[in-house]
């Protein structure tokens, strides 16, 4: 088995690299200095000489305002364009690739869960570039899995979670928005559901992956910081303007994923067993 990961060093990456490790299934990791995905050259040969068999494509832009504005051309061009040459070449190969999607892509007003049928309607830059990026991947790839998942946090890069524990360390007082709603998702949750996807073979197709529940930004704020000395106080999104548009209710239905047997902790049992690991 060759297993090609890309944006190994971010937050999803680092963890599945972990996780790998554990396991030890051998990988080749790759960032983007190592392997650029908007140079479809470069992606073309190294494939075409790893000849992997799996391919965990973690890689993207991610820098979900800047997308608005200074960062949209290289939102397209990393999240659409990186994505046909990562595509184009899993296929070569005849790889298995894991593109891992977001509730971006929906805009928020359905009050229910989102199924995975329901209809796409991304409202901000990096949705539209993640969908497309989708659309790439089911056009293109024979073997491909889909994973829409949301709220990532974890122990690698910057996350909800650091932001949170970093103000309480300088404030007394914190504002969060909660009129949003979605669900959290552990990284190690979403590198296990990936990797167990692929290890057990279940059938191709798209899924969506977060932790089980939901919340509002301020009761996963309340939730992080309940033994921190500090007041976490309500917002509304207008008091928080920010550049994208962020879908108000991007809870994503779980229960195709459920259906194959893996577990999925809830929110608060992951984050709780994430804190403690960090102290
Ligand atoms: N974070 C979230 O809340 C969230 C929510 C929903 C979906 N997702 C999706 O989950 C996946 C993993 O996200 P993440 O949070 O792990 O992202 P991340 O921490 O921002 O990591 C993304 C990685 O992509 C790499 N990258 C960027 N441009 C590249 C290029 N041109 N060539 C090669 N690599 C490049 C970066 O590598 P360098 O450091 O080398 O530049 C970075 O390490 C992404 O597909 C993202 O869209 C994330």
């Amino acid at each position: 088995m060759t297993v090609l990961i890309t944006g190994g060093n971010g937050q999803l990456g680092s963890e599945l690299r972990k996780l790998l490790d554990e396991k030890k299934v051998n990988y080749i990791s790759t960032d983007s200095k190592e392997l650029d995905i908007t140079d479809g050259n470069a992606v073309k040969s190294f494939i075409e000489s790893l000849n992997p068999d799996t391919i965990y494509h973690c890689a993207a832009y991610t820098a979900v305002d800047k997308a608005e504005d200074e960062g949209k051309e290289t939102n397209y061009l990393v999240n659409v364009e990186g994505t046909r040459n990562i595509a184009k070449a899993a296929e070569q190969v005849g790889a298995t690739l894991v593109y891992i999607s977001t509730d971006y892509v929906f805009d928020g007003s359905k009050q229910a869960e989102y199924t995975i049928d329901d209809e796409t309607n991304p409202k901000n830059e990096y949705g539209h570039g993640k969908l497309e990026g989708e659309k790439i991947v089911r056009d293109l790839v024979t073997n491909y899995y889909i994973v829409r998942t949301s709220w990532v946090f974890g122990e690698f890069g910057s996350n909800f979670v650091y932001t949170m524990q970093r103000l309480a360390e300088t404030h007394d007082k914190l504002t969060v928005v909660s009129d949003q709603f979605g669900r959290p998702t552990w990284t190690r949750t979403l590198a296990e559901f990936i990797t167990f996807i692929v290890e057990e073979n279940v059938e191709y197709g798209t899924y969506h992956l977060s932790n089980d529940g939901s919340c509002s930004w301020y009761e996963f704020a309340n939730e992080i910081l309940k033994n921190k000395k500090v007041e976490v106080a309500p917002v509304t999104s207008n008091d928080y303007p920010q550049k994208a548009y962020r879908p108000k209710h991007s809870i994503m239905d779980l229960s195709k994923s459920k259906e194959l047997g893996f577990i999925i902790p809830t929110w608060e049992d992951a984050l709780k067993t994430f804190l403690s690991k960090l102290e």
